[in-house]
């Protein structure tokens, strides 16, 4: 045999033995993430459960055992659906009414996580949007938006992380948005707050993923909740956007822990519509003229809607 064959043999060998080690670690890696997620030795804190994508968390963790710490501002809701848990499920449901956007929401639901220890599961999912002018918007709202979706997720986190770090073993999802991928008018700082999370949970992913936990920066689409249905939407028209580009919060959650069954981190898009969107606006010479053919299929269809709806 020449040098140079025995050479591409080794190299060959070299390469078949470098890959079915990756494959058997990945496996592992799968197998021990599988196992946490089935096997919950701590409690999860859901932020925002009172309604839509939150509650959705709370009422699939509970599925599997998970005894729950619930966060929101309306209490009489949050007891009600705790209550709720607890028959169907027969798990523990704490509730804490708190408002994220307000510092002092913020060190009471900090406090709990220090003092018990206990959280094995974080799902930073509280937060809400506005289609106001930026220049039009009130100073409080450019407050309480940035406490909301950067520092409480980031508080909350850091909280968080020492016990589970401790363990080898937890999860924290950060709820966030394919407005994290997009530069949307009327909706500046929503889109920089998400993109900040997308950011945030990437690179901790990194960071800890070796230390046992598992950190998903979660982008939804449009999802059917009570998000658009605040003052602040009355003029936006949701029967502009098609069904089939809606999902449920239940299918959204479905992906999300999905990912984490299969022991993936970062980020988790869902669903493959979602996923040629954000291939599309990330890219920036494609994504301004097919992001202007797409707001103009998207008037002709309002304006169809419109005359069907006129024709009635
Ligand atoms: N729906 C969508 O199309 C969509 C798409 C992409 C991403 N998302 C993201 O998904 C997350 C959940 O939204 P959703 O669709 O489920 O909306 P939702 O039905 O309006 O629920 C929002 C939740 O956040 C809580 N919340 C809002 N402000 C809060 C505050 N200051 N302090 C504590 N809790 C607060 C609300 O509870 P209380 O009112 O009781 O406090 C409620 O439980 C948000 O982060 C949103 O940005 C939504």
């Amino acid at each position: 045999m020449s040098k140079h064959s025995s050479f591409r043999h080794a190299l060959l060998g070299g390469a078949i033995a470098g890959l079915t080690a990756a494959y058997v670690v990945r496996r592992q890696q799968y197998a021990a993430a599988a196992q946490r997620y089935q096997y919950p030795d701590g409690k999860a804190l859901i932020t925002g459960a009172s309604a839509g994508i939150g509650a959705a968390y709370a009422e699939k963790l509970a599925a599997i055992g998970y005894d729950l710490v619930l966060v929101a501002r309306r209490e009489k809701r949050l007891k009600t659906f705790a209550a709720q848990l607890e028959a169907t499920y027969g798990v523990q449901v704490e509730c804490i009414a708190a408002d994220l956007a307000s510092q002092a929401g913020i060190g009471t639901v900090i406090g709990r996580i220090k003092t018990g220890q206990d959280i094995a599961f974080l799902v930073n999912n509280a937060g809400f949007s506005t289609t106001i002018p930026f220049a039009e918007l009130d100073y409080t709202v450019v407050d309480d938006m940035a406490r909301l979706h950067v520092l409480a997720v980031a508080k909350l986190t850091r909280a968080a992380l020492p016990s589970m770090i401790a363990h080898h073993a937890g999860t924290v999802v950060n709820v966030s948005s394919l407005m994290g991928y997009m530069a949307e008018a009327y909706h500046s700082n929503y889109c920089a707050t998400k993109a900040y999370l997308n950011t945030f949970s990437e690179s901790l992913a990194r960071e800890v993923s070796s230390l046992g936990v598992t950190v998903q920066a979660l982008c939804p689409g449009l999802t059917d909740t009570d998000f658009h249905m605040s003052a602040d939407y009355d003029a936006w028209d949701r029967a502009a956007y098609p069904a089939f580009m809606w999902q449920t919060a239940d299918e959204v959650v479905g992906y999300s822990l999905q990912h984490i069954r299969e022991g993936k981190s970062g980020m988790c898009i869902t669903g493959w519509l979602n996923k040629v969107l954000v291939l599309v606006v990330r890219h920036h010479v494609i994504a301004p003229p097919l992001m202007r053919l797409f707001e103009h299929v998207m008037r002709l269809w309002t304006a169809q809607m419109a005359r069907m709806t006129n024709a009635k």
